[in-house]
């Protein structure tokens, strides 16, 4: 690539870590590339998740420090009834993923909704997740849509009869900043028109010590998931990452409200991809993820911004973990 063209990708990629193209099969090198190429070295946290990377999120999710999926199933049980009644029965529920998760199917047992149309960036574990519902739901109207969420998208409305809910569990949304959080919330809005809501999950702002502890677990499989991302470039990109010269380094940035994720070179080093060549001083990190925590007023202002309304909010019993009930205005 040109290195003009190489820089305008770097800018972009730095504005929006979170989004990128369905797969032109080269843009995970690209977005490499371009990363790597910044002043500060960074990587889209989206390519975490190939099948190693995903099985790791898994055990993530069931780690004792990992607060949030317990948090947000909790919540989802103990306020379904309340969930159901804000996103009305047999809406159209589009949920941003692939609904492989619990708290996925405990919503469509309770909302029996008109269609379900998930939408997720990997094609097999939509397939997975589909097949399963399906034998969970046999009268469910699956309509899985292969594709980034995080960018526009055609979503076949055909089969969307009725209101329009959108469902983003999990947090993902705090992968965004703040504005690019804003610009996603106003997209949705979009997609759901008029009548049209949003559930999404939030993390809360809390102890930053249950913060820290989350994301540096004491078996290390937060830093396993991370690194990952090295073993995957030299894996499909053919690099020569030596994992073991990076370690994982998650802190809580206070001031920003966010979780970070770097990988630090241990000491100075190179290292190739393709006939690539980046140089990493001692010290030097690699960002490959945010995670941004919100007050509840924090967020609400954010969607109110967006053109929804403030409309309900539930909380698990320790209050750690939000779910937003977003109404269009
Ligand atoms: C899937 C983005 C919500 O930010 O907590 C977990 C990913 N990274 N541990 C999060 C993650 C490290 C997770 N999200």
């Amino acid at each position: 690539m040109a290195r003009s063209a190489r820089r305008q990708r770097a800018a972009r990629l730095g504005r929006a870590l979170f989004s990128g193209p369905v797969v032109p099969a080269d843009s995970f090198r690209e977005d490499v590339i371009a990363g790597l190429s910044l002043p500060q070295k960074a990587l889209p946290p989206k390519y975490f998740y190939d099948a190693q990377g995903s099985r790791l999120f898994e055990a993530i999710c069931r780690l004792k420090e990992y607060y949030p999926t317990r948090a947000e199933l909790a919540l989802t049980r103990g306020h379904i009834g309340a969930i159901v009644r804000f996103a009305r029965k047999r809406s159209t529920l589009i949920e941003y993923g692939s609904g492989e998760s619990v708290k996925s199917q405990l919503l469509i047992d309770a909302l029996r909704p008109s269609a379900y149309i998930p939408v997720d960036i990997s094609d097999h574990a939509l397939r997975r997740a589909a097949a399963k519902l399906q034998r969970l739901f046999p009268w469910l109207d699956i309509r899985p849509v292969h594709g980034d969420f995080s960018r526009p998208l055609k979503i076949p409305m055909a089969h969307a009869k009725g209101r329009r809910v959108v469902y983003f569990p999990g947090s993902t949304i705090g992968n965004l900043t703040p504005d690019e959080a804003h610009a996603f919330l106003r997209m949705t809005r979009g997609q759901v028109g008029p009548d049209g809501a949003m559930l999404v999950g939030v993390d809360l702002r809390k102890d930053a010590n249950l913060l820290h502890a989350a994301y540096n677990d004491a078996r290390g499989v937060t830093a396993a998931f991370n690194l990952n991302l090295l073993a995957r470039i030299n894996r499909e990109l053919g690099g020569d990452f030596k994992p073991r010269r990076f370690r994982h380094y998650a802190f809580y940035n206070a001031t920003l409200g966010r979780i970070e994720m770097h990988l630090v070179s241990f000491a100075r080093q190179a290292v190739n991809i393709g006939n690539h060549r980046f140089v990493f001083e001692a010290g030097e990190s690699i960002h490959t993820e945010n995670s941004y925590k919100y007050s509840i007023d924090g967020f609400r202002a954010l969607a109110r911004g967006a053109g929804f309304k403030g409309g309900k909010i539930w909380l698990d019993p320790k209050g750690l973990f939000s779910l937003h009930g977003l109404a269009a205005v």
